[in-house]
C-alpha cells in the first residue's frame, strides 16, 4: 500500500494534540513482496476510520503493525504522541490497542461475563473464581458502553452481532 489520500493525514496546521495514534513512513516487507511502502495514517479522538483497498493492498499489514502482530517493519508508530515499540500483542493492548477479528475469539459454552474476564478471572482468596464479581463487574461494564446483553447469558445463544459487542466489551475491558 502506498501513501494515498485516504491514509495520510491532511489536517494541515490543526491541532495534533488529540492525535491518539499515529503511524509515520510504514514499510514493510515479507521477502521481495513491499506490502507497505512509506504509509501515513493519523487517528484522532473520536474519529471512526475505514481502511479500504483491494485484496492486498496491505490493510491487514498496517493494523496488524499498529496492534503489535508485526514487530518488524520500518517507520514510527506513536500511541498519544509518544513512539512506541510494542513487543506483541499483549504490549498494544496495554496501550489501548485491540483487534477484533472477523472470525470470534469467544467460548461458546461460556457466559458473556466468563468470556469476558477469560484468563483474568477474579478470584477468591487467589483460588477460586468469583462468579458474582465477575458477572457485576460485567453488568456494569456492558452498562457503560449501552450494551444491552445479560452477562450471565451463554455467548454460544447470542447473535453473531452480540458475539462481536462481547469482543468489544472484552477489548475496552482491558484498557
Ligand atoms: N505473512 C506474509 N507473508 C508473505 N506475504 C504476505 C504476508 N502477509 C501479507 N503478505 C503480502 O503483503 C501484501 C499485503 O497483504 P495484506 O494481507 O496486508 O493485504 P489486505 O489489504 O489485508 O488484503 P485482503 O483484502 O485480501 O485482506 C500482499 O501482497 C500479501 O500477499
Ligand atoms: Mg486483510
Amino acid at each position: 500500500m502506498r501513501e494515498s489520500s485516504s491514509l495520510s493525514p491532511q489536517h494541515g496546521a490543526a491541532d495534533r494534540s488529540d492525535t491518539v495514534l499515529s503511524a509515520e513512513h510504514i514499510s514493510k516487507s515479507f521477502g521481495g513482496i513491499a506490502a507497505l511502502v512509506d504509509v501515513g495514517f493519523e487517528l484522532r479522538r473520536g474519529e471512526v476510520h475505514a481502511l479500504m483497498g483491494e485484496n492486498g493492498a496491505g490493510k491487514s499489514t498496517l493494523v496488524k503493525i499498529l496492534s503489535g502482530v508485526y514487530t518488524g517493519y520500518e517507520g514510527t508508530v506513536s500511541v498519544d504522541g509518544h513512539p512506541v515499540n510494542f513487543a506483541g500483542v499483549r504490549d498494544a493492548e496495554d496501550a489501548g490497542i485491540a483487534i477484533i477479528h472477523q472470525e470470534l475469539n469467544l467460548v461458546p459454552e461460556l457466559s458473556v461475563a466468563d468470556n469476558i474476564f477469560l484468563g483474568r478471572e477474579k478470584l477468591i482468596a487467589g483460588l477460586i473464581v468469583d462468579r458474582k464479581a465477575s458477572s457485576r463487574a460485567a453488568g456494569a461494564l456492558l452498562q457503560r458502553l449501552g450494551i444491552e446483553l445479560d452477562p450471565q447469558a451463554r455467548v454460544g445463544a447470542l447473535r453473531v452481532g452480540e458475539q462481536q459487542l462481547v469482543e468489544i466489551a472484552k477489548a475496552l475491558s482491558m484498557s
